[in-house]
């Protein structure tokens, strides 16, 4: 037989077909890779395809056997591409029929959507109730300078109410004293040096005192309030606390002033709410003695306040003679825990979520 011998080669181009299908649509994993591999055989241009056009070409005796051949491979092929088609496509229906049922009455899964802290939360609340009467709000560092947190508010230097304030120092040193601030009443100093009168400003923030047990925390949250104008009263004070607690904890909830003392207020006073636990002005007995966050007296002290002092005045450059003024600083962790009837201060900041969901 010749090299070019067309028979050969038609020979040859049978034998690798047949040798070659079934392993090819076996290894066809879905339905696009069966018809490609389909395709190399028996499509417009695949082998056998072209093998079957040249049938006219091959010698006339031996024409008739070949073409018989190439039509008997051809059916084979084709059948076993429908085969391996029709295993495909049960198998696809096993597949999706073996995944979970779905059961449309079975309750959804929701996810959970975040929420705002209660500290936060009790944070908005009350910057919202001043705000609405017309107080701005107002911002200032963390670590600040001893002489906003202690010197311009009327400190004296080594004086002993600075002992009230068991501070964090960053830096030592009499020129540039710098600290945690302790209280928010360095934001007074700010905005008064900043500003001038009238003023009206809460300023919310943390604060840090070298503090650790069930009611104290080392970082706690403040807020400060301040108005500054002509002809302010204690009663100006007392008017807008009122309202403060009124608006927080329900119309009637009382306020009650004591005096006390803060080296920035003249005259200085604490500021309690009734109750908002057993809320003795609801009921007919009052008080409950075995309340157990008043414990009995019927009062929560809520607040340090007073008339912005003379000194502090000057410190910032401030006429004590035009201008006069009330101050008032309150926690707003504890706000939350009252609210909440949270017993720790500690479970705000534990973060869990059990509880904090609760709320
Ligand atoms: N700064 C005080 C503290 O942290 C709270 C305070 C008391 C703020 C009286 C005031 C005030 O503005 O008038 O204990």
């Amino acid at each position: 037989m010749r090299e070019g011998d067309p028979t050969r080669l038609f020979d040859e181009g049978l034998a690798r077909v047949e040798g070659e299908y079934e392993a090819a649509f076996a290894a066809a994993l879905d339905e696009p890779a069966l018809r490609a591999a389909a395709a190399r055989y028996i499509g417009p241009n695949g082998e056998l395809t072209q093998l079957l056009r040249q049938v006219g070409s091959l010698p006339a005796e031996s024409r008739r056997a070949y073409g018989a051949r190439a039509n008997t491979l051809r059916q084979r092929v084709e059948h076993a591409f429908e085969q391996a088609l029709a295993q495909l496509r049960e198998r696809e229906r096993r597949r999706a029929l073996d995944v979970a049922p779905v059961d449309p009455t079975l309750p959804g899964r929701w996810p959970r959507p975040g929420r705002l802290h209660p500290t936060r939360r009790a944070l908005l609340d009350v910057v919202d109730v001043f705000t609405s009467m017309g107080f701005d709000v107002a911002d200032g560092p963390e670590v600040d300078r001893a002489e906003y947190n202690f010197d311009r508010l009327g400190f004296p230097p080594d004086h002993p109410a600075t002992d009230m304030h068991d501070s964090f120092f960053v830096r030592g040193g009499e020129a540039d004293r710098l600290m945690l601030r302790t209280h928010t009443s360095t934001i007074q100093v700010r905005e008064m040096m900043r500003r001038r009168p009238p003023l009206a400003v809460v300023a919310p923030g943390v604060v840090y005192r070298r503090d650790d047990d069930a009611t104290h925390s080392p970082m706690f949250f403040q807020i400060e309030g301040f108005l500054v104008d002509r002809d302010v009263s204690m009663a100006d004070l007392r008017g807008v606390l009122t309202v403060f607690g009124e608006r927080l904890f329900g119309a009637g909830t009382p306020l009650r002033l004591r005096p006390s003392y803060f080296p920035f207020v003249e005259p200085g006073a604490e500021a309690d709410l009734g109750c908002t636990f057993c809320r003795p002005w609801e009921q007919p007995a009052g008080a409950r003695p075995d309340c157990r966050v008043c414990k009995g007296s019927g009062w929560l002290e809520i607040l340090g306040c007073g008339m912005i002092h003379p000194v502090v005045f000057e410190n910032v450059g401030i006429d004590p003679e035009t201008w006069t003024g009330f101050a008032f600083g309150m926690g707003i962790d504890r706000i939350a825990m009252l609210r909440h009837g949270i017993p720790s201060i500690r479970m705000l900041f534990d973060n869990d979520p059990r509880l904090l969901g609760s709320l």
